[in-house]
């Protein structure tokens, strides 16, 4: 192995740019090339590529977003995409890709490695919806904005005596929600994978007022099925309480990441490179039980992140 391509794709997450710096200059250490492929897949597809030297990779370290920027692309999912990927890497002499994305991108490295290059997949994303891995790069990062968020409505709320909606990302995995709504005492939190009743809320924002609780934070992720306004809503006209609403949207997306997401993102840049330069054959990073493991990628991609059903029901416990 000489020469090896990273890139990023799909939603960009805090810690992207720690795994980048982690790959080029892990893979300059090994004596490897390091090229990077600018906005994902889209740029593969388009050769949107150049050597990277240790430089290239400075000052980044604590930045969120990455500097090989990222995309989504329809077009890479074709059987033509997948072709043209696998000939501009063929034109470029990158035998190994160090690929940083989430569940579709992890996917389309796999699709890759079936075509014979070798793929290091790194959990980027914030949703930690990777079912293989304890956490995913920026899930970290993305629950602090998310909590620093809830701090600051506490305090408005509790001087209006107001219920907030928190509305947070997540589309198909209530990580966000659950960690930071159980962190930031959440009266309840809305969840993809539990169907929750608007009225048992309402009763409990209720009952807590009535024992003096001067305001309710509702956590209610993009993915749980009930559009917040239409939360916020039924919770006036049930409750006659203030209540309003607030969208953290792309927030949760940004921010210099976490001691904990730059220690995950730079470990596993640091294992991929080691991996390439071995010619093992195509894995995904990640940790189990907090120990840097490499999985095979398509068993990895078999798993399904499972909610901590503890941890929901603490919430309920926690916030009567
Ligand atoms: O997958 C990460 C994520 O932030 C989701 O939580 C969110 O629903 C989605 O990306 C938004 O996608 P886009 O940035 O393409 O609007």
């Amino acid at each position: 192995m000489r020469r090896i391509g990273v890139l990023t794709s799909g939603g960009d997450s805090p810690g992207m740019n720690a795994a980048v710096r982690a790959v080029v200059r892990c893979g300059i250490d090994a004596g490897l090339e390091v090229y990077g492929i600018y906005r994902g897949y889209e740029g593969l597809l388009d050769g949107e590529i150049e050597e990277l030297d240790r430089r290239s990779v400075g000052d980044i370290l604590h930045r969120g977003g990455t500097i090989l920027k990222t995309a989504r692309s329809e077009r890479f999912k074709t059987p033509e995409g997948l072709e043209r990927a696998e000939t501009v890497l063929k034109t470029f002499g990158i035998e190994g890709l160090v690929i940083i994305g989430g569940d579709g991108s992890l996917r389309g490295g796999l699709d890759l490695s079936k075509r014979g290059i070798k793929v290091m997949g790194l959990p980027g994303t914030i949703d930690n919806d990777l079912g293989y891995t304890d956490f995913t790069i920026g899930f970290d990062t993305a629950v602090n904005t998310v909590l620093e968020a809830i701090s600051k409505i506490r305090d408005t709320s509790s001087s209006h005596e107001r219920t907030t909606v928190i509305e947070v990302m997540g589309r198909r995995c209530g990580d966000i929600a659950l960690y930071s709504g159980l962190a930031g005492g959440a009266e309840a939190v809305l969840i993809p994978e539990i169907k929750s009743s608007v009225n048992d809320i309402c009763m409990k924002i209720l009952m807590s007022a009535n024992k003096g609780k001067e305001h309710s934070i509702i956590v209610n992720a993009e993915g749980s099925g009930i559009s917040s306004q239409e939360l916020v809503d039924q919770i006036t006209e049930k409750t006659g309480r203030d209540t309003r609403l607030v969208v953290l949207s792309y927030l949760q997306r940004g921010g210099t990441p976490t001691l904990s997401d730059r220690t995950l993102a730079t470990l596993c840049g640091a294992k991929a490179v080691k991996l390439l330069a071995e010619e093992s054959d195509s894995r995904a990073m990640g940790t189990a039980g907090g120990i840097i493991t490499a999985f095979d990628l398509e068993e990895a991609l078999e798993q399904k992140r499972e909610i901590d059903s503890e941890l929901y029901d603490l919430v309920e416990v926690l916030s009567k």
